[in-house]
C-alpha cells in the first residue's frame, strides 16, 4: 500500500511517499529558515504562503524520487493539526484537491502521532504498547500507546514546550534562530557546573519550563557587560541540562509507574545530543528506547504518511484543527 503524505503545520514543507507506513521510499523537505530568520522566529502569514508556492515542486519531486504515479497510489495523508492554522490549511486544501483530482482517499493525521511513527520509519519492528516522549516546539508530552492509532496523553506541560524553552533561552544568548540546534552546539563547549541553573520538578507528571526561563533571563542581567563567551557556553550547558534531566525525570516516574517494553523519544527537541544520551542511559535495560535518526526527528511527510497508514482520523475530519 503507497501513502503520499503531506506536511505544512508549522514552518517545513514536506512532502513523502510511504510503502506499507513503514518503508521511505521520498521524504522531500524545504526548510523556511532563511525565510524567517530575521524576524527571530516563524511569522505566520510568510509560512503558509511559502507552503503555498513549494508544494507543487515538492509534490512532483515526491513522487519522482520514489518512482510514482499519482495512480499508483492507494491513501493521502494530510496534518490536521497542532499547528498554524494558515499553514495548516495550505496542506489541507492541496490534500482535499488531489483526493479529488486522484480519487484517493484522504486521511487527515495528528502532528504529535507523527512524531512517535517517526520512531517505526527507522525500527521496521517497532509495536505498541509504548511509552512515549514527545518533545518539539510547541509540545512536551508523555503519552502512553497501547495500540496502533490509540494515544493517552498522562503528562504535559504547564507553560512552555521544551523546544520553545531551548529556542526563547537562545534569543536570550543571542543565538539567533532557529535556536534549539544553536544552543545545543554551543553547550558542547560549556560546563553546566559553572552556572548552576534550578532543575524545574512539579509534582506527578507535569512540566514547566518558565521558572528556568526567567532564571536565566535575571542571571543574564546580573552579569550584564562582563559575560564572557565562555560564560554563555556555561549557561547553554546549565539551560540544557535542566531541561533535559526535568524531561526525563518524569519518563522515568511514567516508565517505573507502569513497566513497558519499548519506549521512543521524539520531535525536533529528540535531536539534542544531551538529551540523546541522557535517555539512553535513564530508561537502560527497563526497556528497549528508539529515537528516530535526526532527519525524521523534526517535522517531515514521512512520518505522516505512516501515522496515516495506521489510523489517521476519518475521511470526515480533515478539517484543521488549531489545538488537537
Ligand atoms: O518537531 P519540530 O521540528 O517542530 C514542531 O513540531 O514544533 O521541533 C522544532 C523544535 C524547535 O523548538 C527547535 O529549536 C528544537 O525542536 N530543536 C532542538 C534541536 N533541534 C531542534 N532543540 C534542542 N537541541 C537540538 N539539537
Ligand atoms: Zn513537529
Amino acid at each position: 500500500m503507497l501513502t503520499l503524505a503531506i506536511e505544512t503545520s508549522c514552518d517545513e514543507t514536506s512532502v513523502a511517499v510511504v510503502e506499507d507506513g513503514r518503508k521511505v521510499l521520498s521524504n522531500v523537505i524545504h526548510s523556511q529558515t532563511d525565510l524567517h530568520k530575521d524576524f527571530g522566529g516563524v511569522v505566520p502569514e510568510l509560512a503558509a504562503r511559502d507552503h503555498l508556492e513549494r508544494l507543487p515542486a515538492l509534490l512532483d519531486l515526491a513522487m519522482k524520487k520514489a518512482g510514482i504515479r499519482p495512480g499508483d497510489l492507494d491513501q493521502l495523508a494530510v496534518t490536521r493539526g497542532p499547528g498554524l492554522i494558515g499553514c495548516l490549511l495550505v496542506g489541507v486544501g492541496v490534500g482535499e484537491g488531489l483526493a479529488t483530482a486522484w480519487d484517493t482517499p484522504l486521511t487527515g493525521v495528528n502532528h504529535l502521532w507523527g512524531h512517535v511513527y517517526a520512531a517505526m520509519l527507522s525500527r521496521p519492528d517497532l509495536e505498541p504498547p509504548l511509552l512515549g516522549l514527545v518533545v518539539s516546539g510547541a509540545h512536551s508530552d508523555l503519552v502512553r500507546m497501547p495500540a496502533h492509532g490509540r494515544f493517552e496523553v498522562i503528562g504535559r506541560t504547564r507553560d512552555d514546550a521544551a523546544g520553545e524553552a531551548f529556542d526563547k533561552a537562545a534569543r536570550m544568548l543571542g543565538l539567533g534562530f532557529p535556536g534549539g540546534p544553536a544552543l545545543d552546539k554551543l553547550a558542547r563547549k560549556g560546563d553546566p557546573k559553572r552556572q548552576p541553573l534550578p532543575r524545574p520538578s512539579l509534582p506527578g507528571l507535569e512540566y514547566s519550563f518558565s521558572g528556568l526561563k526567567t532564571a536565566l533571563l535575571y542571571r543574564l542581567r546580573d552579569m550584564g557587560d562582563s559575560i564572557t563567551d565562555q560564560d554563555r557556553a556555561d549557561l547553554a550547558a546549565s539551560f540544557e541540562r535542566s531541561v533535559v534531566e526535568s524531561l526525563l525525570e518524569k519518563l522515568d516516574q511514567a516508565l517505573d509507574a507502569t513497566p513497558v517494553g519499548e519506549v521512543v523519544v521524539a520531535g525536533g527537541v529528540a535531536a539534542n545530543t544531551l538529551l540523546r544520551r541522557r535517555a539512553a542511559e535513564v530508561v537502560g535495560s527497563r526497556a528497549r528506547l528508539t529515537m528516530p535518526p535526526l532527519e525524521l526527528c523534526t517535522d517531515n511527510a514521512a512520518m505522516i504518511a505512516a501515522a496515516g497508514y495506521y489510523g489517521g482520523s476519518h475521511p470526515a475530519d480533515v478539517d484543521p484543527s488549531l489545538s488537537w
